[in-house]
């Protein structure tokens, strides 16, 4: 009499267990819980019906009816975590973050154009068998100043105003600090090239700027002459523009060299007719240089009786503006990234 109960008792279950093996969501199984176990579930309206039932009827029926509950209840809860493993993994493969990976272009920095120009030359020199030195930025005024031949009240210092720091230091206003600093530090002869931040108390425009960069050169040794000055300096430009420029010494004064001298190229934008970039002149300042005074010579302990020497002083930002065709010196410093983010 139990035995069509018992047999819509199986069905149930299988039917269940079939439909919990293929389940591929939470929710499905779920749904199957309510339907079957659930309180108005087809089993529990089975088991409910017991009481209808024969003694050896509610025994046959109650014990199936609980063995199928429970196995169902397993099936489900194994399922359960199956998918929830699934669903875990499966957010792991989707948020995973590759930390070597490169950020996008637009966010990444890269090298301030005068820097670039920098490192050029430092090569540039460098293969040319010069070697790179570094100086203080604030530096003694006696470096500064007075070791090249530009005592205090020097009208020099009136072209050269600076911030002054407490100590008898200052900012700086050129790289030549470093002429003497190398030769009591190497001796002669020597080679070197020494780039870096220079400061001045200026009035800014297009062409002034109160922090800009320098490279300095200074080459030591016995017979120096101005030619060997103008064949480095040919070179370099001939290596910057890839072709022979022509270039001029004009006498120019600074205290520190004797002669003192200013170095020219030749327009390459008029090729020497005259423009509005050359002033009409047809040539190009490139640096002042000169030959390195005796006293100079003896403030860095060489002997001026034996050796002989020439020093320029590079503006790498008039360098770089040139090269790019920037028109104001003032875009150098600026920070402004609608300028930084052409190069
Ligand atoms: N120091 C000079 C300047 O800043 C340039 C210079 C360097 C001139 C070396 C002669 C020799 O103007």
């Amino acid at each position: 009499m139990s035995e069509p109960i018992l047999q819509s008792i199986r069905d149930i279950e299988s039917r269940a267990h079939a439909a919990i093996a293929v389940a591929v969501a939470i929710e499905t199984l779920q749904a199957i819980e309510r339907d079957v176990l659930g309180k108005t579930g087809q089993l529990s309206q089975i088991l409910r019906g017991l009481k209808d039932l024969d003694d050896s009827g509610k025994k046959s029926v109650g014990q199936a009816g609980n063995v199928a509950k429970r196995a169902l209840e397993a099936a489900l809860s194994q399922r359960k975590s199956a998918l929830e493993s699934a669903v875990i993994a499966e957010a792991l493969a989707r948020d995973r973050i590759d930390p070597t990976e490169p950020a996008p272009r637009r966010h990444a920095g890269h090298e301030h154009p005068v820097k670039s120009v920098m490192r050029e030359l430092e090569d540039l020199f460098e293969s040319m068998g010069f070697t790179i030195v570094d100086g203080p930025e604030i530096e003694t005024d006696y470096f500064n100043f007075e070791a090249l031949n530009i005592p205090p009240n020097h009208p020099a210092r009136d072209t050269q105003d600076t911030f002054y720091v407490e100590g008898g230091h200052v900012l700086r206003t050129h790289t030549s600090g470093l002429q003497v600093r190398a030769m009591r530090k190497y001796g002669a002869p020597l080679r070197v090239v020494s780039p870096g931040r220079v400061f001045r108390n200026e009035t800014q425009d297009a062409s002034h700027e109160h922090t800009f960069h320098q490279l300095e050169g200074l080459v030591v040794d016995e017979g120096i002459s101005v030619a060997h000055l103008k064949a480095v300096l040919d070179e370099l430009l001939e290596r910057i523009f890839g072709e022979r420029v022509a270039t001029r010494l004009r006498p120019h004064h600074f205290p520190f060299v004797e002669p003192g001298l200013e170095l020219d190229f030749q327009c390459r934008l008029c090729g020497g007719k005259g423009c509005a970039t050359c002033k009409q002149t047809g040539w190009i300042e490139l640096c002042g240089c000169g030959m390195v005074h005796p006293k100079v010579l003896a403030a860095g302990n060489v002997d001026p009786e034996k050796f002989s020497g020439f020093a320029f002083g590079l503006g790498i930002d008039r360098l770089t503006m040139m090269r790019h065709a920037i028109s104001d010196i003032r875009w150098m410093m600026s920070g402004d990234l609608r300028f930084l983010r052409q190069f």
